[in-house]
């Protein structure tokens, strides 16, 4: 069996009824493994589980606010409930609100504060509970928290964003090192995604010409593919086959790191 394959192993995906977290809930259950959707958007959600179903995946949805702990726990009994187990864990919910420094908006950047950086972190927190020795899991296991190439590279119009996203990668270190030094079993790390044009990309690109950065999306989107050396922007495949390798045993001797899924633009 190759290392990649993922058969019998059971994750939880946050943010995946649409967009990236779609995409890796769907990688993952091709590569093997039974994936339960948690997400706030339960008739999008339910929908992206249903299609994981009948393409033959073992798939399910839990209603989850990455932001309220009581959530989790109750997204995570379920999860395990419904699947036997819980050996992944993808923190890839996120919100992206772009906005010059200049008119920095306090509920703005809360709301990014939120749900990117408590969010993954209570993601994070719920993840060891559950999978290590004592927990109700118990196996280790993997977790991936979905970072971006704005904790990278300075790119304007999204401060706030970028904060947030360095933090997830702070965090990503932080807990790996925990993990490995309380015997956990669990690996962390994180991917920096480049952009890829799903609605939070695509608003994205849009409000780099609202804030008169840009003279159009267009424009802007065609300075980020100059600026990386593959010269195209990302695919929802290139960032869920980058989750399914650090999820796998392929990535056994891989904790706390942070791996750029760009094109090369953060380099
Ligand atoms: N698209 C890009 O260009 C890009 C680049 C780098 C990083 N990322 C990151 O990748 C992740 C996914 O981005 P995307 O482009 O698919 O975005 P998206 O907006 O298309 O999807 C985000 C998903 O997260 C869910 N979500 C939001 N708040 C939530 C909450 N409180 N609890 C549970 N679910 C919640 C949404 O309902 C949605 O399904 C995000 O963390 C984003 O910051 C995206």
């Amino acid at each position: 069996m190759s290392v990649y394959d993922l058969t019998g192993r059971k994750a939880l995906v946050t943010g995946g009824a649409r967009g990236l977290g779609a995409g890796m809930a769907e990688a993952l259950a091709r590569a093997g493994a039974a994936v339960v959707i948690g997400d706030i958007q339960e008739e999008a959600g339910k929908a992206t589980a249903d299609s994981l179903r009948e393409s033959g995946a073992t798939a399910a949805f839990v209603s989850l606010d990455v932001t309220e702990d009581a959530s989790w726990e109750s997204a995570v009994s379920q999860t395990i409930d419904e699947l036997g187990g819980l050996d992944i864990v993808v923190n890839n919910a996120g919100v992206e609100i772009s906005g010059l420094v200049a008119d920095l908006d306090p509920a703005d950047v809360r709301r990014m504060l939120e749900v990117n950086v408590l969010g993954t972190a209570l993601g994070v927190k719920h993840a060891f509970r559950a999978m290590r020795p004592d927990g109700p899991a118990g196996n280790g296991g993997a977790v991936v928290n979905i970072s971006s190439v704005a904790a990278t590279i300075p790119f304007p119009g999204i401060a706030g964003y970028s904060a947030t996203k360095s933090a997830v990668d702070r965090l990503t270190r932080v807990a790996a090192l925990e993990s490995g030094k309380l015997g956990y079993g669990v690996r962390v790390n994180c991917v920096y995604p480049g952009l890829v044009p799903t609605e939070m990309g695509a608003k994205l690109a849009a409000d780099m010409e609202t804030l008169g950065l840009w003279p159009s999306a267009e424009a802007a989107v065609g300075d980020v593919i100059a600026l990386t050396p593959l010269g195209r922007l990302g695919e929802v495949a290139d960032m869920a086959d980058a989750v399914v390798f650090l999820a796998s045993d392929g990535a056994r001797f891989i904790t706390g790191a942070g791996l750029p899924v760009d094109g090369g633009m953060g380099m």
